[in-house]
């Protein structure tokens, strides 16, 4: 543990503090170089250059008081306005700026659940449906906000199964949830038919497009076949889409769009009774940074249509170009061939482990994002991307050949942790290790990031996880015969009595 550290008695120098800084920022991921994926979406320097002048410009203005940063309102209309046409909305559609995905979707769960308490007083428990593959900020909502998730099982193409939806949804059901494109496989849910069922029940229903909103306009504008997932959708009452991913905005600016103001009026916050003043706002924070909104405005006019259709092209034919390769690599396949330019690919053959695989890419400095359900690689591609298409099938193509070679890497590493996260069956243990894991990571006077080593591998001291590691593969095995069985039984019982 780091010894913790006190403001300096007297201020420093400066230029030390920046070089500090700069030398802090060397040990980070090299996000430039193309070599990560997801974390950094760039547009090449002079669009970069912009943003970091235009959130410079704004630096300290900000949204407490629109009254007197006039001209941050001004700006946010503007951008909500281009995105409303950008999804094809009405006339009437309204929304807001927000953070990022995460506070888009807390809100939209919010707003819903305010409706519902309006229009349906009777639910206590409200409940939302959403494809196991939504993203998991709706799970966080659902945890701040008191509303069950109902998760639905998606189909063999990874895409929401309307049908299952369908099971879910009871008295208590507040809203419907489906993704264009969910993240873990870039694939966009049957949304038509989803909002068939949402107006069969009258039910609203959120589309999640924090991910892709800002590419899959533009790839249909390109000529890819993208199924229809916007406002253009009948029953789609809300959309999300985030601007500082394929937006090319800076960090912090996500946008909430609903079709007209009977759901927005849900959002909002307002105190009367605060000594300090009657405060009303309309999304999560209080003192909203005025930069991430002055910089996306300037990102939108800065791309234009036709910016933003040529980055989007390329980035596709940057992601067709991996997924031809990574077809080529005998021991590996793509999960699925995505609608945006995602690309995730898994083992095709008993003695590819795909954690070691990713471990092996790490190495060789790659930024790799692991999945489970199933064990997979993600990649979210981008046009500056084009340039090491070929540099990184090189390295895939030795590191699975390597991890045939090495049958005992599954024990070590991030492979050993993840395979055995993959093993444990009851998923509150996992969660227990996690939650470790932060307390590690907030302990007093730490600076950076634990040792995850006792997460994983079987050597850890805790005795939980030394008894996963021994018995895990048998009790999965357990669990799915206990799930045959139960299949098995279910329809025996609905053979006997067809009506039930
Ligand atoms: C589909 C989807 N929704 C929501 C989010 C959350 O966005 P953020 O990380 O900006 O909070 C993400 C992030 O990747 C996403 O892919």
């Amino acid at each position: 543990m780091s010894e913790r550290i006190a403001i300096p008695a007297q201020g420093l120098d400066h230029a030390r503090i920046l070089e500090q800084l700069q030398g802090f920022r060397a040990q980070d991921a090299d996000w430039k170089a193309g070599r990560t994926w997801a974390l950094v979406y760039y547009a090449g320097e002079a669009h970069y250059d912009l943003i970091k002048q235009a959130h410079h410009l704004y630096f300290s203005e900000n949204g407490l008081n629109p009254i007197a940063f006039g001209s941050l309102k001004r700006m946010e209309t503007d951008v909500v306005s281009m995105t409303a046409s950008m999804l094809h909305a009405p006339a009437d559609a309204v929304g807001t700026m927000t953070s990022g995905g995460t506070e888009s979707l807390l809100l939209a769960v919010k707003a819903y659940r305010d409706r519902a308490r309006k229009l349906k007083p009777w639910i206590r428990k409200p409940e939302m449906v959403l494809p196991r593959t939504a993203h998991c900020a709706f799970d966080k909502a659902a945890h701040y906000f008191g509303v069950k998730a109902r998760y639905a099982p998606v189909g063999p193409d990874f895409r929401a199964d309307p049908a299952a939806m369908r099971k879910l949804i009871n008295r208590n059901t507040v809203l419907l949830v489906a993704s264009a494109p969910q993240y873990p496989q870039g694939v966009v849910d049957p949304i038509e038919d989803i909002a068939a069922l949402a107006r069969e029940k009258k039910l609203p229903l959120h589309i999640d497009a924090c991910f892709g909103g800002f590419v899959l306009p533009w790839l249909e504008k390109a000529g890819v076949a993208v199924p229809l997932w916007d406002f253009r959708v009948d029953g789609v009452t809300s959309i999300s889409a985030d601007l500082h991913k394929y937006g090319f905005a800076a960090k912090g600016a996500s946008t909430l769009t609903y079709r007209d103001m009977s759901y927005l009026k849900h959002q909002f916050f307002v105190s009367t009774d605060w000594p300090g003043g009657i405060y009303a706002s309309a999304t999560i924070p209080g003192t909203r940074p005025g930069g991430p909104i002055a910089a996306a405005w300037a990102a939108l006019h800065a791309m234009g249509e036709d910016g933003y259709v040529r980055t989007a092209r390329v980035a596709w034919e940057t992601a067709a170009r991996l997924r031809a390769g990574v077809d080529a690599i005998d021991g590996i396949r793509n999960c699925t061939t995505a609608h945006a330019p995602v690309v995730s690919y898994m083992a095709d053959a008993a003695d590819v482990d795909i954690y070691v695989v990713a471990d092996r890419m790490t190495e060789k400095g790659w930024e790799v994002s692991r999945q489970q359900y199933p064990a997979c690689v993600h990649m979210t591609v981008n046009a500056n991307q084009a340039p090491i298409v070929e540099a990184y099938l090189a390295d895939l193509t030795e590191a699975v050949a390597w991890c045939r070679a090495h049958p005992e890497a599954r024990k070590t590493g991030e492979a050993a942790m993840y395979g055995m996260m993959a093993k444990v069956p009851i998923r509150a243990f996992v969660k227990q290790s996690v939650l470790k894991v932060m307390e590690a990571m907030y302990a007093p006077g730490v600076g950076g990031m634990p040792d995850l080593g006792n997460l994983g591998g079987g050597e850890g001291d805790d005795p939980l996880l030394k008894l996963v590691d021994k018995y895990g593969d048998q009790a999965m095995e357990a669990l799915d015969k206990l799930s045959d069985a139960r299949a098995a039984l279910k329809a025996r019982l609905g053979r006997r009595s067809p009506r039930r």
